[in-house]
């Protein structure tokens, strides 16, 4: 019988019963057989080859269930690495066009870009500007390559020199009401471009309701929004943080971003996410919080998206680098977990990686 993944060839087998294996306990290589065990029901019968575990595999993933993220620089040309994820990059829309091309042809539906060289100040309000990296790509790509959809990332945090997704007032904390009513802003100028899906990344209260009124308002009814849902204060945000330039300069994003030990809580925020008329839920990060997604699934109809995010790629590669394991076979077994879990389709750095094994 074939034992896929083993590098040497499988032993010479020899069928004994007790009393010989015991007299040929030497180098001559001898399958342990004993006759009197009897089982009606062995597992193993249903995993014993590729042809039957394909028959019994529950779960499929496909290069449709995948969507790639984009650091976006201005210029021409541009195709520069990012120290904190090896092997991704920043791209310029010429050249993040021909990446993006590929990727399509192979099957993936989407993109989800972010600025990663964009301007910033006190108040974000480069954020609202059309001469940025953002709105430019967009309008770009969405001409080059029509069928394939467009997600922007919205949030003030490329935008901010403090890094916060928000406004702060002189005690440094995050307003609300004021950032909502910049993103809104920011939604309409992605959606004026060209962009197919809006994905607010801030965890303001009410966003998700202010931003498709104003979508709706403008006439914009079909473009979506794939809310970040369950998005959490993480420390797995490190490695995308320093490709934006976006660290923190005082404080945690905790008065926004969800409390790691809360469960109950991503469900509170889903069902307001599905009143306000969200069109996709995320949860992010993905891995360390499976049982999240995983509970979501059992409580609403909306499709669910994970956020493979940049910690749990970069740590993936740092270990692959010292050898300890096999990146493309571990991220594999990752975003097949997330899809197990139940989400629907996923954002990940290592969708390049993969591609090939599906
Ligand atoms: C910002 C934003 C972050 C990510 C996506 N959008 C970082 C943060 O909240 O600080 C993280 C993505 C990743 O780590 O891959 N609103």
């Amino acid at each position: 019988m074939s034992t896929s993944g083993s590098r040497r060839k499988p032993p010479k087998c020899v069928i004994a019963d007790l009393g010989e294996y015991t007299k040929s306990l030497s180098n001559e290589v001898v399958i342990f057989y004993m006759r009197e065990v009897y089982m009606l029901k062995r597992p193993r019968r249903n995993r014993k080859n590729d042809g039957m575990r394909s028959l019994c595999q529950e779960t499929l993933l496909s290069p449709k269930d995948l969507i790639m993220p984009f650091f976006v620089v201005s210029g021409k040309g541009r195709k520069e690495p990012i120290p904190s994820l090896p092997g991704v990059f920043k791209w310029s829309k010429d050249e993040l066009v021909k990446e993006a091309a590929l990727l399509h042809a192979k099957g993936v539906p989407a993109i989800l870009i972010f600025p990663a060289e964009a301007k910033k100040d006190l108040n974000g309000s480069y954020a609202l500007s059309p001469e940025e990296a953002i709105p430019e790509a967009i309008s770009f790509i969405k001409k080059e390559i029509p069928s394939l959809q467009i997600l922007c990332d919205v949030a003030l945090d490329p935008y901010t020199s403090h890094g916060h997704d928000g406004i702060v007032d002189s005690s440094g904390y995050v307003l609300n009401d004021a950032t909502v009513a910049i993103l809104q802003k920011m939604a309409l100028l992605y959606a004026e471009v060209g962009a197919d899906c809006i994905a607010p990344s801030d965890m303001m209260d009410g966003r998700i309701g202010a931003i498709r009124r104003a979508l709706d308002e403008k006439k914009y009814t079909e473009v979506g929004i794939l809310s970040y849902t369950a998005k959490y204060a993480s420390s797995l945000y490190g490695p995308f943080r320093e490709a934006l330039g976006s660290q923190l300069q005082f404080g945690d994003k905790k008065s926004y971003q969800m409390d790691p030990r809360n469960v109950r809580e991503a469900l509170r925020e889903m069902a307001l996410d599905e009143e306000e008329g969200a069109d996709i839920l995320m949860v992010k990060p993905a891995l360390f919080y499976l049982d999240v997604i995983a509970k979501m699934r059992q409580a609403t109809k909306l499709p669910i998206c994970a956020y493979h995010v940049s910690g749990e790629y970069s740590m993936v590669m740092a270990a692959a680098e010292k050898g300890y394991l096999d990146a493309e076979r571990t991220f594999l077994e990752a975003l097949i977990s997330i899809k197990r879990a139940g989400a629907d389709c996923m954002v990940s750095y290592a969708v390049p990686r993969i591609l090939s094994m599906l």
